[in-house]
């Protein structure tokens, strides 16, 4: 297992790699198991609650989220159905010390395959739907701050030697 450092906004290369549709996972073998792997790690030395694989500077559409449920691995997810709507404060590890309102469904179902190859399908409401939601967005290049509500940015100051 490896940790990855994660991509970030401010850095105009790591932006450039965010904001990239990612690519189909065709082969689903030991190179994307251990991939999907190290993202956990990754996930969970962040205290993030979920990890999309552009954010380590890998294109691919390979997720991990762990809302306080257990670890849940999907490669190749989309977005099946979703219903109703909440209102939340939502972070990304790719956008340190920020946080902003963000409506998203209250319920979603999505699809995708998992490590042995096969497809699944997985119901999601409240912090997972919208955990489900915000990495199939970065899968796509979309990042929270596209959707924020306007003007609802909270930053906060993990620590004082920290700039803005
Ligand atoms: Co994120």
């Amino acid at each position: 297992m490896a940790f990855y450092d994660i991509l970030k906004v401010d850095m105009e290369d790591d932006l450039a790699i965010l904001r990239r549709k990612a690519k189909t996972v065709d082969r689903i073998d030991d190179r994307v198991r251990a991939l999907l792997d190290d993202m956990a790690e990754t996930m969970y030395a962040s205290d993030g609650a979920g990890l999309a694989a552009p954010q380590i500077g890998v294109s691919e559409r390979l997720v991990v989220i762990d809302v306080g449920n257990g670890l849940i691995k999907l490669i190749n997810p989309v977005l099946l159905s979703s219903s109703g709507e909440a209102t939340a404060l939502e972070g990304c590890l790719s956008i340190p010390d920020r946080f902003a309102l963000v409506n998203r469904p209250e319920k979603v179902i999505v699809e995708a395959v998992n490590t042995e190859g096969k497809p699944i399908r997985l119901r999601g409401k409240g912090d997972l739907a919208r955990a489900f939601c915000h990495e199939i967005d970065h899968l796509n290049g979309i990042l929270f701050t596209d959707k924020m509500l306007p003007e609802s940015m909270v930053k906060i100051k993990e620590n004082a030697c920290k700039n803005d």
